[in-house]
């Protein structure tokens, strides 16, 4: 999403409505809501489409609700997390399936992003908190208390930071002293850590920038359902509907990649190695990652690392 809430732009929308296909009308399923871009453009598109929009952040489904009211008729929201897809349908009074199509637009929204007080950017100084819903674990408690073994963990494995244990180490020094509680804090520790110093690839990206990504993955545990929650979306849709998904780091994306090409080449035959056809789910509709043009990237800076892939169910 771009900027500002009041004018803002969905990624890569025109290619999700590409894939989505909302004009087959049917039930949709926007698993990430957030400020109701995509929604509005589903709804738009889609004169016969049916929407059930999904989010974790309770400001962002307020929000939305107000963008999407001119098409209340045909929007229902949803509070709660899309790893549990299966379940929350199934809680609906008539559980809503099969699907025509789901979207999921994974990641931080530029309104959890552009308020200050949720701690999310390093831009403004705040309390460490960094949660999308209302779960207990915050920024603050991963930074005070995780082992340095785990904090380098996270730091490599979900912010891929090349320095990850001597942050670790360099974190876990500066709280003997005192607590670290605000972004600020933070901030300055990893600036230390990193001696001001930017490495060869990580030339243009702020010291702060991966250590920050990797406690909001955590924090908000955003890959750990993430496999499951495609394999729950696929079995959930109609013959024919779509699946679409945005990433918008290379850990999620590899997650996406391998479990739908999983998917679209079925179960193996024990015996003589090949694929069982009858076995297939889906066919995936983009062989590789559609990727924002540089206008898009130019007009939408935070459409830059977006990646969408698409699938079919058979
Ligand atoms: C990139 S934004 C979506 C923006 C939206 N497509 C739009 O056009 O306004 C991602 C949203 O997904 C939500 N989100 C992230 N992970 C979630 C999860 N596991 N379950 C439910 N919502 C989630 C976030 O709270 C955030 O509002």
């Amino acid at each position: 999403m771009s900027e500002e809430h009041g004018r803002h732009v969905p990624v890569l929308v025109e290619e999700c409505l590409r894939f989505l296909e909302p004009e087959r009308g049917g039930l949709f399923v926007d698993c990430t809501v957030g400020l109701g871009g995509h929604a509005e453009a589903i709804l738009e598109r889609g004169p016969r489409a049916r929407l059930l929009a999904i989010d974790r952040d309770p400001e962002a489904l307020a929000l939305a609700a107000e963008r999407l009211r001119p098409f209340a008729d045909r929007v229902r929201f949803l509070r709660g997390n899309f790893h549990r897809l299966a379940e929350l349908l199934d809680e609906e009074p008539v559980p809503p399936t099969p699907l025509a199509g789901v979207l999921a637009d994974l990641g931080v929204s530029s309104l959890q992003l552009d308020t200050p007080r949720r701690g999310f950017s390093f831009r403004f100084d705040a309390p460490l908190d960094m949660r999308m819903g209302d779960g207990e674990l915050t920024a603050a408690t991963i930074v005070n208390q995780y082992g340095e073994t785990d904090l380098e963990r996270i730091f490599r494995d979900y912010g891929e930071e090349r320095q990850a244990r001597r942050v670790a180490r360099a974190l876990v020094e500066a709280r003997r002293e005192a607590p670290i509680s605000t972004t600020g804090e933070l901030k300055a520790v990893l600036e230390r850590a990193k001696g001001g110093r930017r490495h060869g690839r990580e030339g243009r990206v702020d010291p702060a920038t991966r250590v920050f990504q990797a406690l909001r993955i955590e924090v908000n545990q955003e890959l750990a359902g993430l496999g499951d929650f495609l394999d729950q979306a696929v079995r959930l849709l109609e013959g024919g509907g779509r699946l679409v998904v945005l990433s918008y780091h290379s850990l999620e994306d590899r997650i996406v990649k391998h479990r739908l090409r999983h998917m679209a080449r079925g179960e193996v035959d024990r015996v003589t190695g090949r694929p069982l056809a009858e076995t297939r789910l889906i066919e995936v509709l983009t062989k590789k990652p559609v990727r924002p043009t540089d206008e898009e990237v130019a007009f939408n800076p935070r459409s830059r690392s977006a990646r969408l892939r698409a699938a079919r169910r058979l």
